[in-house]
């Protein structure tokens, strides 16, 4: 098979929806459906099989910042070099845009870890998210939120404190570490993460999402 990467166009976003969501099935990230594509500041890549979007990297760009909002590879298509092709545009993309770091953030599933190290990324941050639903047992949703009165919570995901790991594991069913991952695109720190200022500011960014 032949793929080309290039930039999304509007009449990509239904082949663009579908890849998405096919390629996060089986993935930790799998409930987060989108149904419309977001736009985002810095790049949007697709890489394509004729008209049919088998590869997605979305880039957000603040500053000397790069974050990867999206990577992902249609199932049927993984293992080929889509990823690693997108990943590299972007990188170009980022670096003529002025970023000086890119990063990403991920959860555990052990072969995309293992892609973002053997793309060179070192892990930077990381921190627990716990998922309260009350179809794993009817009172996880009330131990993880107190709802104002008339409302009763029914399923959440919070951001955890690295403290709060073992605790939260001991007592909901579902707690996933994100991860971030981070390069630096030029000067002697790339391939060896980057700086804490950096860490610092995309850890805020990340609780507001
Ligand atoms: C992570 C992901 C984007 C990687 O995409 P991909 O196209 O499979 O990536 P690549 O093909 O560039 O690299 C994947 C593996 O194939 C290998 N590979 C690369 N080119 C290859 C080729 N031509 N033939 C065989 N193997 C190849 C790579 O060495 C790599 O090996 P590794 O996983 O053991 O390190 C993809 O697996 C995916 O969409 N996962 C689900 C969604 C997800 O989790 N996204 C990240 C969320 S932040």
């Amino acid at each position: 098979m032949g793929y080309q990467v290039r930039d999304y166009v509007v009449d990509d976003e239904p082949s663009w929806l579908r890849c998405r969501v096919l390629s996060f099935l089986g993935a930790a990230l799998h409930e987060k459906v989108l149904v419309a594509k977001p736009e985002v500041s810095g790049a949007e890549l697709v890489a394509v099989d004729g008209d049919v979007v088998v590869g997605i990297l979305d880039l957000a760009v603040d500053g000397e910042l790069a974050t990867i909002e999206a990577v992902a590879v249609h199932p049927d298509h993984q293992h080929r070099g889509i990823g690693g092709a997108l990943l590299s545009r972007a990188r170009a993309r980022a670096l003529a845009l002025g970023a000086t770091t890119l990063d990403a953030w991920t959860r555990d599933d052990a072969p995309t870890l293992r892609w973002y190290r053997g793309m060179g990324f070192g892990e930077s941050d990381h921190h627990p998210h716990v998922f309260a639903d009350h179809h794993t047992s009817a009172d996880e949703p009330a131990r993880a939120v107190v709802a104002r009165p008339g409302l009763r919570a029914v399923k959440a995901v919070l951001h955890a404190d690295l403290g709060e790991e073992a605790r939260s594991r001991r007592e909901f069913a579902r707690v996933r570490v994100c991860r971030r991952f981070a390069i630096a695109l030029r000067g002697e720190l790339a391939g060896r993460g980057d700086d804490v200022d950096h860490r610092a500011v995309a850890q805020d960014r990340h609780r507001q999402r």
